[in-house]
């Protein structure tokens, strides 16, 4: 499109994006913007006006943009426009450039926000003077909220339908500040405007004598553009990896921060360590330059001999993204096939692609009240939020900590049909796992074998892992099985969650993190007792299935995952130490079932169900089991 031409522009563009309800006037509102602002091509509105005469329609605005938008899609494949002009917002004040983020429709707006296809600086939502607020009004408000545009105007049009009244505007700019404040968003902006006429839009008109504030542009004018991607921390994910001769270049976009010749980076989630000796700026190779910043695409070469691969994120050592194979997420819907808790989809995070499971959809929102409600799926053009679970170890940024490496969307036979915000609620980093900081050490085997050891014992070792909620029965079934057990002659010790705490694991606590490592000592020891030959019997909430799996990979052939269930309500109702009436009280933070996750066992090798059968019917069952699986 063309644009006045100016002198180099004082500050960087502002990106905005108009959104709303779809006959609330968008068109026409850029239609009047671009003419009052003189960044019309030539002659374009006169031709229109002229053409609409001839067949005796009446100009609107919204016929010039569709003429518009028809010769920018000659050539033009991309989801959406983006309309440059530039404009000196006030008296005197210095031309400034704006990009006009212009996504037709509601559903590419949608897609375009979510996967960040349109990275806005601030947005516009625009309202009907006369209509008011509509559901889509809502669900773009809400969606702006959830992708993180915190710069917002409100812009009231068509005030020439409701006679220019001052009242309908204020209890409808009421409204509106009334259900963002409730989205913690506020507007910096609550404009009456009029397309048709072109009041309050670059204009001031005379209309609304009793409107003081400031004109749309002038409300855009006072918008920053964001620079604050540069001083987040490092983000470059690793998009391809080219080969010449000897080189190999690792090439990506940085996402956010700044990146130097010589600085140690870490790869994530191969957790592999390198020192940048180059940097190229890619695709063209200019050289020389020795630090970049977000936005930049650039190829670096590494000094260390590492394998890396497309999909890595490289960060520095200090701010480095998490890593976790499972996460929480704020989604936004668009596919008209629902999305189920058990679902498969592919994950797309920045180069990065992985499949996940939908663990479980934990609630939906409704964008005009507000609530939330339990459901059972997502359909399309809803709200929830979700937990997904990955094959594999994933780096990942919370939305909040990072809105360029935080976001994602999620495709089924290639086609993008949700995507959303991450969030790390609930879930720790798993990178301790993956790191041994020894070094410079060798595992030294044993010379007595544990066929030998199980043949001087009787049985065969293991561990049978109980996992369940507090109050579920875990110790009192550990305990009795013991000693039955033990007067069947098998070597046999219990761990205790609560005795492990007064010792082994004394320094922790329940935060996410402590648990991951209270388990992983736990899983630990219990495997040291049954290469020993033991068989061990545990009894840990162990509330996140990782831990668990990870428990099955060190301790290996004799685990056994064990549920021991009831449900939350009767846990509650049995509440043996009064922590569940704490917690609800508020007196303890992190409680497994009201304040903290507990991740049910998918396919456990025995289910233990505590609320149908009593504690003698629970232990015969245990008993048979263990006879089956260990005795020799
Ligand atoms: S785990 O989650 O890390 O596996 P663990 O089994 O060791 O927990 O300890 C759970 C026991 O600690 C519970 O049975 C309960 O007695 C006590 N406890 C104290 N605070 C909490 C809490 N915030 N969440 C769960 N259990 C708690």
């Amino acid at each position: 499109m063309a644009s006045s031409s100016p002198a180099s522009p004082p500050s960087p563009p502002l990106h905005f994006v108009l959104t709303g309800h779809v006959d609330h006037g968008k068109s026409s509102i850029i239609g009047r913007l671009l003419h009052d602002a003189g960044a019309l091509p030539q002659g374009k509105h006169a031709a229109m006006e002229e053409m609409c005469r001839r067949r005796g329609v009446s100009f609107q605005w919204a016929f010039l943009m569709d003429a518009l938008q028809a010769e920018r899609d000659q050539g033009v494949t991309i989801d959406s426009s983006w309309i440059r002009f530039h404009s000196s917002t006030g008296d005197g004040s210095a031309m400034r450039e704006f990009i006009l983020i212009d996504a037709p429709g509601h559903e590419r707006f949608v897609r375009n926000m979510i996967t960040g296809a349109d990275k806005a600086d601030a947005a516009l939502l625009v309202v009907d003077a006369g209509e008011g607020l509509q559901e889509q009004s809502f669900r773009h408000g809400f969606l702006l909220h959830l992708m993180g545009v915190r710069q917002l105007g409100v812009v009231i049009n068509k005030m020439d339908l409701v006679g220019y009244d001052q009242g309908r505007f204020e209890a409808l700019a009421a409204q509106v500040r009334a259900y963002l404040a409730r989205l913690d968003m506020e507007p910096l902006a609550v404009l009456p405007v009029s397309a048709v006429a072109g009041d309050n839009i670059v204009r001031r008109g005379d209309n609304m004598p009793w409107y003081r504030g400031a004109t749309m542009l002038e409300a855009l004018g006072g918008f920053s553009a964001r620079s604050e991607a540069a001083d987040l921390p490092l983000r470059l994910p690793i998009q391809d990896v080219y080969r010449f001769d000897d080189e190999r270049i690792l090439v990506g976009r940085i996402e956010s921060g700044r990146l130097q010749c010589g600085d140690r980076l870490l790869f994530s989630p191969s957790n592999q360590i390198a020192t940048v000796t180059a940097l190229k700026h890619w695709p063209q190779a200019q050289e020389g330059e020795n630090s970049a910043a977000a936005g930049r695409c650039i190829g670096i070469t590494l000094k260390e001999k590492i394998f890396i691969e497309r999909g890595e994120l490289a960060s520095h050592m200090q701010d480095a993204p998490l890593e976790s194979d499972v996460f929480r997420a704020r989604m936004f819907w668009l596919s008209s096939e629902p999305l189920r808790p058990g679902d498969a989809c592919e994950l797309r995070l920045g180069g990065m692609r992985s499949m996940v499971d939908v663990e479980s959809l934990e609630w939906i929102v409704d964008p005009v009240e507000l609530s939330r409600r339990p459901a059972e799926e997502l359909a399309a053009n809803e709200i929830g939020e979700v937990v997904l679970r990955a094959r594999r170890m994933l780096a990942l940024d919370s939305f909040d900590a990072n809105p360029a490496t935080g976001r994602f969307v999620l495709a089924r036979e290639r086609q993008i049909q949700g995507g959303g915000a991450i969030s790390l609620r609930g879930y720790t980093d798993r990178r301790a796992f993956l790191t041994r900081r020894a070094t410079n050490i060798t595992r030294m085997a044993h010379q007595v074998t544990l066929q030998e050891r199980s043949k001087r014992i009787g049985h065969k070792s293991g561990v049978l892992w109980f996992t369940g909620l507090s109050g579920a029965g875990k110790s009192t079934l550990a305990l009795t099985l013991e000693r039955r057990l033990h007067d069947r002659g098998f070597q046999v010790f219990v761990l205790d969650g609560d005795n492990l705490r007064y010792g082994l694991n004394a320094d922790l606590g329940f935060s996410p993190q402590d648990r991951v490592e209270n388990i992983r000592r736990a899983f630990e020891v219990a495997g040291l007792f049954s290469r020993a030959g033991m068989l061990v019997i545990t009894a840990f909430i162990s509330p996140y299935a990782s831990d668990r799996t990870r428990a099955r990979e060190v301790i290996g052939e004799g685990f056994r995952e064990i549920h021991i269930h009831a449900d939350l309500a009767v846990c509650e109702a049995r509440d043996p130490r009064g922590l569940y009436k704490k917690a609800h009280a508020g007196e303890i933070a992190d409680f497994t079932g009201i304040s903290a996750p507990y991740e049910a066992p998918k396919q456990a090798d025995l289910l233990v169900d505590t609320a149908a059968n009593d504690i003698e019917e629970c232990v015969r069952m245990l008993l048979a089991y263990v006879e089956a699986e260990f005795r020799l």
